[in-house]
Parts: structure tokens; sequence; C-alpha cells
């Protein structure tokens, strides 16, 4: 690389000027240890001009602060969600290197390649362009070349390169290099996988590394080097799209000027463009398109601009600004393949943050269609899904948002689930379609409502959330607290857990997930009887806080009031009234709460009663007196 330190001794502006113009390639490795990826990796740095990842961080910050105009480290906001996971001290496992050469700058991502890392390899293949399969060239096309490929067609890399290793160690053979490109073609097929490229290589020995190998003179293609250093990205095909601009940020610093920010995920903009403002569909014509340096009178997909519109609209962070000649889709409910990447596993029916583009909604999901067995591409049934598992969801949102499925574009149908209490990263998905159901169904408009019913029966709606221990007193003092209400000539319900197993939730166990669903399905309910202006009083154990929060997010502010029945455990084991406590304590009777399934205390519940120093008849007058001073009732 004598011709760049040459630049850089005598013009270091002109060193910068190239350095900054050349174009960037993100790309990843996929493959073990034994494969040869570590040697490959190495050579590539050790021959390209490196920077070490320190300097990759720098880079990265300084491409946050500034926007992405001019510079190319545009981390899409997938990983940007990502990498604050690993900010908050989840282990993925990806190592991004940067280097480059005088055509080209990249950053790999090397992930590990054992079937637990599925999360990372995902993680690491969000942002590729690009994708090298590694093949060890004695052991040919084995299941993980098959996992690796089928993740990275899942995310939507277009462009494999497969590099036959170690063929020095097969003798140069092009029969085992054909064998094996033949094999690997015919599983890419049925993945969809094309643009494969295979190139034999030998990483340790350099042959068709950076320079043709000359015991490979049967081979015509380019070596590594030369295919990652003029590989197109996709670049071309994403500014052909129709325009979208996903809104980050509305610009207000003065009246006059109203402009919308964000990094153009598609297409191309001129001022006088006609576009529509997706969900909202409004329509106006952009005005103008402003940067730091100017005006632009054309900004094409990936630049991050500011728009200004010829019409006062109203137009909202999480917004996205489309041609309208070529909208969006807009919808609540998807079909999505959801890569899980929590411990915890995903439950049907808890509800989650979901960001796509620059939006965060909250959606539901419902119990997988299938899984899929990552090695063999089977489609497994499924009740849930653990950590690196990945299956086929229906998705419901709370809101209509602005899409385009995955295949088509990955900023607007790539999204990250976040979980509601820790704020950690859970899963990645990518829509794939609509659901029907999602532009049929709507929301009935009803003239009588709650505040109608409410006053005709001369009282405020509301929830009073007993949760607690089995035999803690919920039931007993929910009863009293009921009594003493409809004395005062209220009207309540009283929905009590192991009445309502009898019935509405009769096909529900004890297993987390069923306990999800089981509050979901009372808390759905409470939500019908506030609207129909009752007062609802619930006593269920609920054991988890996203779904008490979750119950609490379906009323009202001021209408929803937690109390904790705060009965030690080993008070509540005690009285043992039905003789659960020495089943579980026998094994007799799995998952009790307590003894071999969590209980998640409340942290801020409206009230705390405790019932080993009081009575259950005083600790009903307490919740009274605390309904009255919370003003639910007078
Ligand atoms: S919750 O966890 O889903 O909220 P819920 O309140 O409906 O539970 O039901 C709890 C009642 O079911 C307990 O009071 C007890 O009588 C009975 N029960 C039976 N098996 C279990 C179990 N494994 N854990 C807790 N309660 C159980």
């Amino acid at each position: 690389m004598s011709h760049v330190s040459e630049l850089i001794a005598t013009d270091i502006g002109a060193y910068l000027q190239q350095h900054a113009h050349k174009s960037l390639l993100r790309f990843i490795t996929c493959g073990s240890v034994d494969d040869g990826k570590s040697t490959l990796i190495g050579r590539l740095l050790y021959d390209a001009k490196m920077l070490f990842e320190d300097q990759l961080a720098a880079i990265e910050a300084d491409s946050r602060k500034w926007g992405t105009q001019g510079g190319d480290i545009d981390f899409a906001l997938l990983v940007d969600g990502l990498a604050a996971e690993r900010e908050q001290g989840i282990t993925i496992d990806v190592a991004y290197r940067y280097f480059s050469t005088e055509r080209r700058k990249f950053i790999v991502a090397d992930t590990p390649g054992h079937e637990q890392y599925t999360r990372n390899m995902v993680t690491g293949a969000s942002t590729a362009d690009v994708a090298v399969i590694l093949i060890d060239a004695r052991k040919g096309v084995l299941t993980q070349t098959r996992r690796h490929s089928y993740l990275v067609s899942l995310i939507g890399i277009r462009r494999v390169v497969l590099a036959i290793n170690k063929m020095d160690l097969v003798g140069y053979s092009q029969a085992t290099f054909e064998r094996i490109v033949d094999d690997y073609r015919a599983f890419a097929r049925q993945i969809g996988l094309e643009g494969i490229t295979a190139i034999p290589l030998s990483a340790l020995k350099g042959d068709n590394m950076l320079q043709p190998s000359h015991q490979t003179p049967w081979f015509r293609g380019p070596t590594l080097m030369g295919w990652l250093e003029t590989v197109e990205v996709d670049e071309g095909r994403l500014q052909q799209g129709p325009l979208r601009l996903p809104v980050q940020w509305v610009n207000r610093p003065d009246l006059d000027f109203r402009g919308f920010a964000g990094r153009l995920a598609g297409g191309q903009v001129r001022p006088g463009d006609r576009v529509r403002i997706q969900p909202s569909g409004r329509e106006s014509t952009v005005a103008r398109i402003v940067t730091a340096e100017g005006d632009l009178p054309l900004a094409v997909a990936g630049q991050s601009v500011t728009l200004t519109l010829a019409d006062e609209v109203d137009v909202s962070r999480g917004d996205v600004i489309s041609g309208a000649d070529g909208p969006a889709e807009v919808a609540d409910q998807f079909e999505a393949t959801l890569v899980w990447m929590a411990d915890a596993p995903m439950y049907p029916g808890r509800p989650y943050l979901m960001k796509i583009g620059a939006r965060t909604v909250n959606a539901t999901i419902t119990e997988p269609k299938y899984r899929v067995n990552v090695n063999t591409m089977e489609h497994l049934a499924a009740k849930q899904l653990a950590l690196n598992e990945i299956g086929e969801v229906n998705l419901a949102l709370d809101r209509p948002i602005a899409f385009d499925p995955y295949a088509d574009n990955r900023e607007m149908g790539g999204f990250i689930l976040i979980d509601r209490l820790s704020h950690a990263t859970v899963g990645a998905g990518m829509l794939r379609f609509a659901l029907r159901r999602s532009h049929n169904i709507h929301l009935q408009h009803v003239d009588v409502d709650k505040a109608a019913r409410a006053t005709q029966k001369g009282q405020r709606p509301g929830v009073v959330w007993f949760t607690g221990l089995s035999g803690a007193g919920k039931s007993t003092i929910a009863n009293l607290v009921e009594k003493r209400l409809h004395a005062m000539g209220h009207h309540t319900y009283l929905l009590d857990g192991d009445n309502v197993r009898h019935g509405l939730c009769k096909d529900l166990g004890f297993t987390e997930a069923d306990r999800v669903e089981n509050i979901r399905r009372v808390a759905e309910l409470a939500r019908l009887m506030v609207d129909a202006g009752l007062i609802v009083i619930t006593a269920f154990i609920s054991p988890f806080r996203a779904e008490r929060a979750m119950a609490r997010g379906l009323v009202a502010d001021g209408e929803f009031i937690e109390v904790f029945v705060d009965t030690p455990l080993d008070v509540a084991e005690q009285r043992d009234v039905k003789g659960l406590y020495k089943k579980a304590r026998r094994g007799e009777l799995k998952n009790f709460t307590g003894i071999d399934s969590p209980y998640e205390a409340p942290q801020m519940p409206e009230l705390r009663v405790n019932t080993s120093t009081g009575s259950a008849d005083e600790a009903a007058d307490v919740v009274v007196a605390r309904l009255r001073e919370l003003g639910l009732i007078a």
C-alpha cells in the first residue's frame, strides 16, 4: 500500500478526501474456528490497512453525532437497539473490526458459530451487505453451513461468497471444489439464496486471498479481496424503490420552519414531489430539502435529510413520509418471522414494546404457527419461543403503522421487541405481510359510552386489583370489600381466580405461559366491565409485573388500584387452607407459586396490606378507606 503512505506523506488533505469518499462494505463471516475463520480475518486485516476497534468506536460515535451525511457508517435502527443492548450488559457476542484498502472501507462482523449463538449471528448479519460463508474443503457442506446460510437469507443478505478454505489440504483439487459448490447450490436453491460466488482458498497460504493463486489455474473467478472490493451493495435497488422517510424528529426552532428529519430508507426525493404522511394518510408537497451545507435538489436512500412541506400538515416522530404515488402499507396486524433473543421465553399474549423505524408501539404475539429447526429447516409445532429459536408468529399492535415487507425494505420491515419493564431487547423480527383481518375488523363506535353508563349508576368505574401469594387472603378481603361497596349502593363485580378457572379459563393450568394468558383474559374482562360502568374487584395471584402492568394499561389513569396482600410465604404456608402448600412441598403439585414458581411483588402498589398483624375485616376497612382517598368512591 505504498501509494497510500506516499499520499499520506505528501498530501494528507488529498488522502483524507479520498478516504472519506470510499464506499463502505459491511460483511459478516460465518464459520467455526476450525474452518480457519480467524486465519482468514487475520489475513484480511493484516494485508489491508487496519484500524483498531477503539477507532471504530470513535468513528461510530462521530457518525451518530453528525448524522450520516457524507460519512458512511450509518448503523440501522435495528442495531442501534441491539447495541444499546450490549450496553445493558446482555452478552451478544459480536466483534466488529474495521479495515480499509485503497478502494473501499470495510466493517467485518465476527460471531461465534455454535448453534446457541443464533442471536449473535442475527445481530452481526442485521447490518451486513454481504456474507462470507466458510467451508473446510476437507469437510464440505455441514449442518452449520446450512444453519448460517439460512440465517443469512432470513436477514435478507442477497450476496454470498462461498469461501472454500484449506484447498492446500486437498491438493487444490478442482473436482473437490466443484463437488462442494454443486452441493451448496442445491441447498441454497431450497432457501432462495441466490447470487453465490465460490472461491477456492487457502487463508493460511494466501491462495486467492489477494492474489490469484498459481495453484488453481483452473479457477477464473475473483480473489476474496477482489470480490469484497468490487461487489455491489444493494443501495441502487433501494434508491430505485418508492420514497420512504421514517421521521426521526420534528424540527421547529421557530414557527416559520417546520422540518421533518430522518434517514431516507428508500427512493429519492426532490422539491415539488407529492408525498403522503403515514399512517394518517394526509398529503402534501415537498418544499425544500434542507442540509447544513444548503438546500439540495435531490436526496436518495441512505442520506439523512430534513424536509419541509408546502402545507401545515400534522407530522410526528415515528410517522413515515412516503411517495404519494407509491405509499407504504398501513396495518396493525402482521405475520412475521421472529428470532427470540432473551433467556426468558416469549409468552404469547404478553405485551412487548416494538421498535420499528422511528416508531415504538405496543405489540402482543400469538402462539407461534411453527418454529424452524435451523439445522434442517423443518417446521416444528411450538407453544412459545425460547432463546435462539426462530418462529413464524402473528403480531397485533395497539395502533396502525406504515411498513413494507422486510423482503422489500429491511428498514421498513425490520423490528426489535423490547421488554416493557427491563427495557432489554428480547427479540428481532421481520414483517412478512399484513393480515387481512387487520383491514377488515374495525372498532365499532357506540353512542352509549362508559361515562353514560357510570353516570346512570352514580359511580366512578374502576378496578381494584388484589395480588399476592396463594393463601395470602386476597379472596377473603376482596369478598369483604365487595360487601361493603355493595352496601353503599355501588354496582360491583368480583372476579376470583378459583371461580374464573372453572369457566372462562378452565383450559389453563399453572405454567408461566398459562398464567400470562389467564391474567390477559381477566384484564380484558375487567376492562369491558369498567367500560360497563362497574367497580370490578379481582383476586388473582397475578404473579408477574408485566401482566399487572398490562391490566393497568387497559383502563384509564386513576381507574386501576393495585392492592398488594403482603402475606409472607411462611404465614400463607402455615395457614394452608386448601392443603396445597403441603402437596407442593411433597412434590405432588408442580409450579406452585412461592415454591417452584416465581412471585414478583409489586414495587409501587396503591396499597399494601399486611394480614399477619390484623384481621381480614380490618384489612377490608383499610382498602375502602384508600378507595375513598383515591376518589374512586365518595
Ligand atoms: S394466577 O397465577 O394465574 O394468577 P390464580 O389466581 O388464577 O393464579 O389461581 C390461583 C389459585 O389456584 C390458588 O389460589 C390455588 O387455589 C390454585 N392453584 C392450583 N395449583 C396452583 C399452583 N400450581 N400455583 C398456584 N395456585 C394454584
